[in-house]
């Protein structure tokens, strides 16, 4: 079994956190499966976190070799404020003067999504203010199920508290990633069902937010 440590990011972290943000974006495995534009989609997986926020991410590392991360944002509103008044207008910028659009796989994903967006199905009710914080972990493949993931969680919960943040929620895909949630002492607030990976993976895909309270009544559930 590989052996994990786990540290604070630092910025030569980056190279290695995007590449794995790319591996394992379509429910654990590689993004290719339903886009082809790396640089971009690594801006908008890892963009905040990498930039704005990197006091509050993590990494996993084997030998020197980082294998995972947790990228943390300890207020949601401000991702969203930086989204709205940075990053979006870059990525729109970039999506305006680039060939991104204009690729048969990105030009597919994007009219499903859009339509995905058109039937409502990309609704999600605001948990900002029970549970400000937010976060996306990952784990290279052939480093899972090593106890990297429960030590990154730890990290990051235990980081929450220290600043007095009162809850924590994020977003999944994957129904296998509900367990190691449960098991971090998250609970389930919110499903919703989306067809926009149906053309690839045959089926309708289910994203799951799952929250966590870190006041004194949720001490000892992780
Ligand atoms: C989900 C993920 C972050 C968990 O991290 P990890 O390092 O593999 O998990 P750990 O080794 O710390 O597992 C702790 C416990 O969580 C549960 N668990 C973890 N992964 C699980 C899985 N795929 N299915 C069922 N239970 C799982 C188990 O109870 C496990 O304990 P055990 O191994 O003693 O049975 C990691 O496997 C991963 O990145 N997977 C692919 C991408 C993904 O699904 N990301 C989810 C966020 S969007």
């Amino acid at each position: 079994m590989a052996v994990v440590a786990v540290r604070h990011y630092r910025a030569n972290d980056r190279n290695k956190v995007r590449q794995i943000s790319w591996d394992t974006a379509f429910m654990g495995d590689p993004a290719s499966a339903f886009f082809e534009s790396r640089e971009f989609m690594m801006d908008l997986l890892t963009g905040y976190f990498t930039d704005y926020e990197p006091g509050s991410c993590f990494v996993a590392e084997s030998g020197s070799t980082v294998v995972g991360y947790l990228l943390g944002c300890c207020d949601s509103r401000a991702l969203d404020r930086v989204s709205v008044r940075s990053l979006v207008p870059r990525l729109l910028a970039r999506l305006a003067s680039s060939d991104v659009l204009v690729r048969k796989k990105n030009l597919v994903f994007g009219l499903h999504m859009l339509w995905s967006l058109i039937r409502g199905q990309l609704y999600c009710p605001d948990f900002s203010r029970e549970y400000p914080a937010t976060l996306h972990i990952n784990i290279a493949d052939g480093f899972r199920r090593c106890g990297a993931g429960s030590r990154l969680m730890e990290a990051f919960l235990s980081y929450l508290k220290d600043k007095g943040i009162p809850g924590v929620r994020l977003a999944t895909y994957s129904r296998d990633a509900g367990a190691f949630f449960a098991k971090s002492g998250f609970t389930l607030v919110f499903s919703k069902t989306r067809s926009y990976f149906r053309y690839i993976h045959g089926r309708d895909v289910s994203v799951y937010i799952y929250a966590r309270k870190l006041d004194d009544s949720s001490k000892g559930s992780s």
